[in-house]
């Protein structure tokens, strides 16, 4: 087990000025699919994501010297500009949770300007991008405040093993490409406390991926991620899925690696029904798929059948489907989109993002280092 507490990481606080660091960390879409966790944020099982592009979390954290040293951290959390009570608590319980790792948050307030480049009620998770690009902001503050590290791999490491601390999926969003967190036996850098990239062996059909959401519906969803996981434990398929997961995992680096777009389609949406089959097989049941989920899919087999176009979904913990395509036909399927499919979206509305590069430090505004 990786041990990050450090109780020598405190500061001389007339020695700190006030200052700013910013990131914009990117969500990331699981092709094998994270369910179940046991322990303190552990995958019952590997999981591999593709990293998104458009979809992002622009973060910058502020931070000064606390007035009056207590034992909590002082945080307040803008979104979009506004004081938001909800993230505020969120990311106080986060923050406070990493005490024995940066003991020095308890000396400094902070104050965080987060925003969403996917509209807020999209009914797109922010988790993954949105605790990643804080994970970020904490690790160079570190640096900022103490030792730089070795090299970029130890820096992300540790911001994915932060990251996963605040919301398991999360710690993938730190690399560009693709990524796997959880320990297989085949990579031998794997780990269950942080994820490791594969963007090195992506083959280059997998480099400039496309990924469609389409918003099936913007509501906030009934049964939450964290309570899913927790069902998990019940789930009389549990044991069988994990093992599933694992070789699936292994398989999908192989397709990802050959470029075999019809093997990686076939596991993509044997993954989505499978996440949603295990809702279902909970104890007690829910269903996150609406009808129109199902409309959509039914459409997109058929297209498939039709045209023979590499077109397939998945889906992640709710409605919302995407369809993933390499770039060879991104015309024909987005007329496809537009024409067949915008019909059964909240508003005919439908997010275009394709694989990213990684998360990206920004340069801080000159308002944010004064304020
Ligand atoms: O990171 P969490 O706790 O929000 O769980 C995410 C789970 C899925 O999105 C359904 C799958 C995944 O691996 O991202």
């Amino acid at each position: 087990m990786l041990n990050y507490n450090n109780p020598s990481l405190t500061l001389i606080s007339s020695e700190v000025r006030p200052g700013a660091v910013r990131w914009r960390s990117p969500s990331n879409i699981a092709l094998v699919k994270y369910w179940g966790k046991h322990g303190v944020q552990l995958p019952r099982n590997p999981s591999v994501s593709f990293t998104l592009d458009g979809a992002a979390t622009d973060t910058t954290l502020s931070y000064s010297v606390r007035e009056a040293p207590g034992e909590g951290v002082e945080v307040a959390l803008y979104l979009d500009g506004e004081l938001n009570k909800g993230f505020t608590d969120r990311t106080q319980i986060f923050m406070e949770k990493l005490l024995p790792i940066y003991p020095f948050l308890k000396q400094l307030s902070f104050k965080i300007k987060t925003s969403n480049s996917f509209p807020h009620s999209a009914g797109i998770a922010s988790s993954a991008s949105g605790m990643s690009a804080l994970a970020l902001c904490l690790v160079s503050l570190e640096e900022e405040l103490f030792e730089p590290f070795k090299d970029r791999a130890e820096f992300n490491a540790k911001a994915s093993y932060l990251a996963r601390l605040g919301s398991g999926s999360a710690c993938r969003s730190i690399y560009g490409g693709a990524a796997v967190w959880g320990t297989l036996a085949s990579l031998k850098s794997s780990s269950d406390e942080f994820a490791v990239p594969v963007t090195e062996s992506l083959h280059r059909v997998f480099q400039d991926y496309h990924d469609d959401i389409l918003l099936i519906s913007k509501s906030e969803k009934s049964v939450s991620s964290r309570a899913g996981h927790g069902l998990m434990e019940g789930n009389p398929y549990a044991s069988a899925r994990y093992a599933q997961a694992t070789r699936r995992t292994d398989e999908m680096l192989t397709v990802l690696r050959e470029g075999n777009i019809e093997r990686f389609g076939e596991i993509l949406e044997s993954e989505a029904l499978t996440l949603h089959a295990l809702m279902m097989s909970s104890h007690p049941p829910y269903v996150l798929i609406r009808p129109n989920t199902l409309a959509v899919i039914e459409r997109i087999h058929q297209y498939r059948a039709d045209t023979g176009m590499p077109l397939y979904f998945t889906l992640d913990a709710g409605p919302n489907l995407h369809l993933l395509y390499p770039n060879s036909v991104a015309a024909e399927v987005k007329q496809f989109i537009r024409e067949q499919l915008l019909y059964f979206c909240e508003d005919k509305m439908y997010l275009a993002d394709r694989v990213g590069k990684g998360p990206e430090r920004l340069e801080v505004s000159e308002q944010d280092l004064a304020s």
